[in-house]
């Protein structure tokens, strides 16, 4: 079987609809054709302002999330970032053959570095893109799962990838990109031109999944809608209904096409009031299932303590080469 790998960071205190319609889903439905590795990224995590205090429990909540949507330890690799050295050790190599200019162009970091100002930005921040390189990289994967705004990152690892062959022989996969088509990026549901982010302007336009039921039920039964009254698919001149036939869709397995149609001649309000059940239904049993995984903390740890050495085995190889071909003196102990 080929091989995926893919990860999502730790940096709230829930997943957000976006991630599970735009990621999870997938992953989950690729865990049987391909050998997938998925993994929680919390070195990612503290590139930016954060608090220590949440960020373990923050990661331990994001597992539980991935394992109650339907990640399957038994079929899939799952670990946390911080427990495989090696991401840390490939990415010191990968940043030095990456220009200072090439990693400059990220538009995430310029982005994110045009509200704060660069002062405030920290140098891992800046980096942050090599590091994703390297947690690729390692594992040779065929295909990594991301969303559309992951493209440039993965051109990178592409790039280093190629660039690494090049110079030192043979030794990393260069990754394809496996990006779902247009459906499955998921809008602000207050602002339906942006992407739903963590960092939304408004608390009501981002779905948490452990949301508390009622909650995300008003903030579906509020989103903003569009001029007219026709219920069709259209992300130009409708962007809030087209948004909510694309939550509708991915969360039911309907096509949009089917969902229109049964929707011929009805209100917004009505459609509103069906997904906003439907949501409350798909993410009822997600959440029950993550508190049981959450009240059993040590078990958790012991399945990612299973999932880092899974992970180290293959990691460490990738490693040995690498610190081969670019010509550090072995140690004993590795000969
Ligand atoms: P992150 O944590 O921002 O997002 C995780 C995944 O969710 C997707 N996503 C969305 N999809 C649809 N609609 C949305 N509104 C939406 N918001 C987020 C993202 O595209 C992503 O697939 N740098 C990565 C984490 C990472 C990683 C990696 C991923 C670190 N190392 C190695 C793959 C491989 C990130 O910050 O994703």
């Amino acid at each position: 079987r080929r091989r995926l790998l893919s990860g999502m960071q730790p940096s709230a205190d829930s997943l957000h609809l976006g991630n599970y319609l735009g990621a999870l889903v997938n992953w989950v439905s690729m865990q049987d054709e391909y050998e997938a590795i998925y993994f929680v990224p919390d070195m990612h995590a503290i590139t930016v302002q954060y608090d220590p205090a949440d960020l373990a429990n923050r990661t331990r909540i994001t597992v539980a999330q991935y394992i109650a949507g339907g990640i399957d330890v038994e079929k899939s690799t799952l670990f946390v970032q911080s427990h495989v050295p090696e991401h840390a050790e490939l990415a010191w190599v990968l940043n030095c053959i990456t220009g200072f200019g090439e990693a400059s162009r990220m538009t995430q970091f310029k982005d994110k570095t045009a509200k704060q100002g660069s002062d405030n930005a920290s140098v891992g921040l800046f980096a942050y893109p090599v590091l994703m390189a390297a947690d690729i990289l390692l594992y040779r994967p065929y295909g990594v799962p991301v969303g559309e705004d992951q493209r440039q990152h993965l051109e990178l690892a592409r790039n280093l990838a190629q660039r690494f062959n090049h110079r030192f022989g043979e030794t990393f996969v260069v990754p394809e990109a496996v990006i779902p088509a247009e459906g499955a990026k998921i809008y602000d549901l207050q602002n339906p031109n942006a992407k739903m982010s963590k960092s939304a302007d408004s608390p009501a336009g981002l779905i948490n999944i452990l949301d508390n039921p009622k909650t995300a039920a008003k903030k579906i039964k509020s989103a903003v809608t569009d001029d007219g009254t026709e219920i069709h698919f259209d992300r130009e001149a409708k962007p809030g209904i087209s948004n909510l036939l694309t939550i509708y869709s991915t969360l039911s397995g309907k096509s949009i096409d089917s969902i229109v149609a049964d929707y011929q001649g009805k209100m917004y309000g009505h459609l509103k009031v069906d997904l906003a059940e439907l949501v409350v239904e798909r993410l009822a049993p997600i959440q029950a299932r993550a508190q049981e995984l959450l009240d059993d903390p040590a078990e958790l740890d012991r399945l990612l303590a299973r999932g880092a050495e899974k992970a180290r085995s293959i990691a460490s190889a990738t490693l040995a080469d690498v610190y081969d071909k670019v010509g550090f003196l072995p140690t004993g102990a590795r000969r």
